[in-house]
C-alpha cells in the first residue's frame, strides 16, 4: 500500500493504547520509531516488541514528561542522536482530569492544558527545526470527538483538543512551504486504557450514538495516522481527519 522505510518516527504516549498501536503500525510500514511516555518500563516493552516482530527496525524507549520544557528538549535530542532527524511526529499523549465546570479545581485545568496543550506545543516546536532542514515533515496531532461536539464534565481536556485544531490548522499554514504537512486526527470512542475507567453508564452512553454500532479499536486510529504520515497523504494538511464510527458527522 505505502512504505515508511527510512523515515524516523516519534509517537509521544506510545508505550499504551492508540500510541502503542500507532508505534507499531509504523514500524510495520518501514519507519524506525521513538516511543516516548513517562514510564520508562511500557515503553522498553513495546520498543522491544517493535524489533522482535519487524526484522531490522530500529527502535528506542525514552523517558519525557510533556509537563516538563527540559525532559521534552532531551527526549528530542536522544532521539535525533540516537536514531536520526524526526520525519514524523505523532502528538498523541494525553491525560483527563474529568469535573464540571463549577466544581473543577484550578489544578486539573492547568495540568491538562499544561499537558495535552502546551505540551503538545513544546513538542511540535523541538521538532520543527530538523524538519525544516530536510524540507519534509509529518505532524499528526490526535484531539477528540468532543472538541467538535461538547461533552459536560471536561472542559479541561476539550479546550486543550479544541486548541489543538486550531494549533494544526496555525502550524499547518505555517510551514507549508516547507513541504511539512500537520493533520489532526479525532477519535471518537475507543477502546484503550483512558475508556476502561469510564462507568458502564457513560460507556453504554457513548455506544448509542455511535452508527456503526460497536466502539473504536486502538488500530483503526492507528492507521489513519500511518496513511497521514506517509507520501501518500503529501496534499492534505490543515485538515481533522475523524475516525469515529459516525459519532460525529
Ligand atoms: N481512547 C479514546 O476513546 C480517545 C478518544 C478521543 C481521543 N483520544 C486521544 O487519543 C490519544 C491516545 O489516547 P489513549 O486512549 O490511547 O490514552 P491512554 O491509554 O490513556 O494513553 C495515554 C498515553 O500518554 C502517556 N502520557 C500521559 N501523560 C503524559 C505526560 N505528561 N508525558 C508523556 N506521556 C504522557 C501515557 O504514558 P505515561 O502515563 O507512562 O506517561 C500513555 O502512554 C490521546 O490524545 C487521547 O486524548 C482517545
Amino acid at each position: 500500500m505505502f512504505s515508511l522505510a527510512g523515515q524516523i518516527a516519534l509517537v509521544t504516549g506510545g508505550s499504551q493504547g492508540i500510541g502503542r498501536a500507532t508505534a507499531l503500525v509504523l514500524a510495520e510500514l518501514g519507519a524506525d520509531v521513538a516511543v516516548m511516555a513517562r514510564s520508562i518500563d511500557k515503553c522498553e516493552a513495546v520498543a522491544e516488541e517493535i524489533k522482535s516482530r519487524f526484522a531490522g527496525r530500529r527502535s528506542l524507549a525514552v523517558r519525557g514528561d510533556l509537563g516538563v520544557a527540559d525532559e521534552i528538549k532531551a527526549a528530542v535530542d536522544k532521539v535525533a542522536t540516537e536514531l536520526g532527524p524526526i520525519s514524523i511526529l505523532v502528538n498523541n499523549a494525553a491525560i483527563t482530569r474529568d469535573g464540571l465546570m463549577l466544581r473543577m479545581k484550578r489544578d486539573d485545568w492547568d495540568q491538562v492544558i499544561n499537558t495535552n496543550l502546551t505540551g503538545v506545543f513544546l513538542m511540535t516546536q523541538a521538532v520543527l527545526p530538523m524538519m525544516t532542514k530536510a524540507r519534509k515533515g509529518r505532524i499528526i496531532n490526535l484531539t477528540s470527538v468532543v472538541a467538535q461536539s461538547g461533552n459536560a464534565g471536561q472542559v479541561n481536556y476539550i479546550s486543550a483538543k479544541s486548541g489543538i485544531i486550531g494549533m494544526t490548522k496555525a502550524v499547518a499554514r505555517e510551514y507549508a512551504a516547507r513541504n511539512i504537512t500537520v493533520n489532526a486526527v479525532s477519535p471518537g470512542f475507543i477502546e484503550t486504557p483512558m475508556t476502561a475507567v469510564l462507568p458502564e453508564a457513560a460507556r453504554n452512553a457513548m455506544l448509542e450514538q455511535i452508527p456503526l454500532k460497536r466502539p473504536g479499536t486502538d488500530m483503526d486510529v492507528a492507521h489513519a495516522v500511518a496513511f497521514l504520515a506517509s507520501d501518500k497523504a503529501g496534499y492534505i494538511t490543515g485538515q481533522v481527519v475523524n475516525v469515529n464510527g459516525g459519532m460525529y458527522m
